[in-house]
């Protein structure tokens, strides 16, 4: 059963004539409103640069739903949710078109109390304009007012302290949603909700007992449409430094015993701080796809990482020597998401017979199992026996999602958010591994495309006498 929302809102849009709105917060948006998780009251405002009328805009959003939403929409449902869309033309930087804005809503919503999310869809060299801006303009230091900034939080661990400080002297922390869209994951918001319901689980699941944890997210197409944001940041920090060590922190994490948000910000900043690269070349290996340099845009000497691969470990007892591998990557032979721990074996069991595992897969399918080893009839032989089942969710109830998170924004929740210490500690973590490849020269290898990535990655786990486990 979904639920429904009571208390009236305002959602502001800012970059509303982007590409992030167009193909995400508009059609979730129209989801929302068409599974009645909405209140009677509740207004849509788009503030971007470009001079579009009220007409022009609603058209544009009604295309973009029809564009993008996922099933097939209902012109009477789109054109009751199109009532609730207005909009507002103004520049980023001008305190005074921010003003006509503040008055715009005024007038949409006379003497009435409202929730006012200010959704950031426009590019992070924008944020603070908008930040000071709305602050600038605020009514007063009570009103309601929730922002919602996309990753990239800052492009290191600098430039992500100096976004937090600046957005404090307007704003207290617990106004601020840092969102990573991988945390609207079914099976990420399930990672937590296992190790809590299954002891047992989560005994099989402790440092002592694990071998080694590898984490995968291969994609198999390239980057051509983002090229501009991916030509200057790569794989490394696309991928690893907000999603993957985000899954990484929730299995490895100590649980939170109450589940308030802060107790579980804690833990996992607590853990993402712990975690370390070893400065040596055989814990990192980059890659680069064969036709990556052909695209329109990227220098002949780029040395842009459309694959890498890491090994870490945690600076903690209770995870002493457990390898922690994590690999992504690009245009690579299949699109694939999947987490797997593989556990001790008896030392006195024969190196021949495969580990138990306990894998969690992300894409294309939502699913848990558990591998465990027997023998094969009444032969000698040794195989894996696995119990699985889907945890992917069913049906009516499941959201896209944005818009899991953004119920969340308007609930005033912030599991599933980051904290700006999380953010801080990854990039500190991103930073060094940068700085450690560029000074040391990490070579970028250069791998076919549609391949299953560089060579070299087998290295990574070979260290230590494991091998990466490939899901067919
Ligand atoms: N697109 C995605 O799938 C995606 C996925 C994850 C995260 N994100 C994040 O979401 C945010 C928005 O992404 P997006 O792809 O929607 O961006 P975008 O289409 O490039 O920009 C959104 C809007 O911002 C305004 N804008 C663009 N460049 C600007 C500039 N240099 N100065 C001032 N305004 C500018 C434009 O509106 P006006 O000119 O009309 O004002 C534009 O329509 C980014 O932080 C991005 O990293 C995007």
């Amino acid at each position: 059963m979904l639920e429904k929302i009571d208390q009236p809102f305002i959602l502001t849009i800012f970059g509303a004539s982007g590409n992030l709105a167009e193909i995400k917060i508009f059609p979730t948006l129209y989801e929302l409103k068409m599974k009645r998780m909405f209140p009677k009251d509740f207004y849509v405002v788009g503030y971007a640069r470009s001079p579009l009328s009220q007409e022009e805009f609603r058209n544009f959003v009604g295309k973009s739903i029809k564009a993008h939403y996922r099933g097939k929409v209902n012109e009477k449902i789109l054109s009751a949710f199109l009532s609730h869309v207005h909009y507002v033309s103004g520049k980023y930087n001008n305190e005074n078109d921010f003003k006509r804005y503040r008055k715009f809503l005024a007038t949409l919503t006379p003497n009435k109390k409202m929730t006012n999310i200010c959704y950031f869809a426009v590019p992070p060299l924008v944020f603070k304009d908008i930040i000071r801006n709305l602050g600038e303009t605020g009514k007063s230091p009570n009103e309601d007012i929730r922002l919602v900034l996309e990753k990239p939080f800052g492009d290191n661990a600098s430039s992500a302290r100096d976004l937090f400080h600046f957005v404090s002297r307007y704003f207290n922390e617990d106004q601020v949603y840092l969102l990573d869209h991988y945390l609207g994951k079914a099976v990420v918001q399930s990672i937590l909700a296992l190790r809590q319901s299954n002891r047992i689980l989560n005994l099989m699941m402790k440092g002592a007992e694990v071998a080694n944890i590898q984490i995968t997210a291969f994609e198999d197409v390239g980057v051509e449409e983002r090229i501009g944001y991916f030509e200057r940041v790569g794989t490394l920090k696309d991928m690893i430094q907000s999603h993957l060590l985000q899954v990484l922190a929730l299995i490895t994490m100590s649980i939170p015993v109450t589940g308030s948000d802060a107790s579980l910000h804690r833990e996992k900043y607590s853990i993402l701080s712990a975690i370390k690269f070893s400065r040596s070349k055989r814990n990192i290996v980059l890659g680069q796809y064969e036709s990556y340099k052909k695209i329109k845009g990227v220098p002949k000497s780029s040395k842009t990482d459309t694959f890498a691969a890491l090994r870490l470990f945690i600076d903690r007892q209770s995870w002493y020597r457990v390898p922690i591998y994590i690999r992504s990557g690009k245009k690579l032979h299949e699109k694939h998401t999947y987490m797997v721990i593989e556990l001790k074996k008896h030392e006195f069991q024969p190196a021949s017979q495969p580990p138990n595992r306990v894998i969690l897969e992300f894409f294309p399918e939502e699913k848990l199992t558990i591998k465990l080893v027997n023998k094969h009839g009444r032969t000698e032989r040794y195989q894996d026996v696995a119990t699985s089942d889907t945890i992917a969710c069913e049906g009516d109830s499941c959201l896209p999602e944005h818009g899991v998170l953004l119920m969340d924004v308007i609930c005033g929740r912030k599991k599933h958010f980051l904290s700006f210490p999380e953010v801080i500690a990854t990039w500190e973590l991103t930073d060094g591994i940068v700085k450690y490849s560029k000074r040391n020269n990490v070579k970028v290898e250069i791998y076919k495309d549609n391949s299953k990535g560089p060579k070299s990655q087998e290295n990574i786990t070979k260290t230590d006498g494991f091998e990466w486990f490939d899901i067919h």
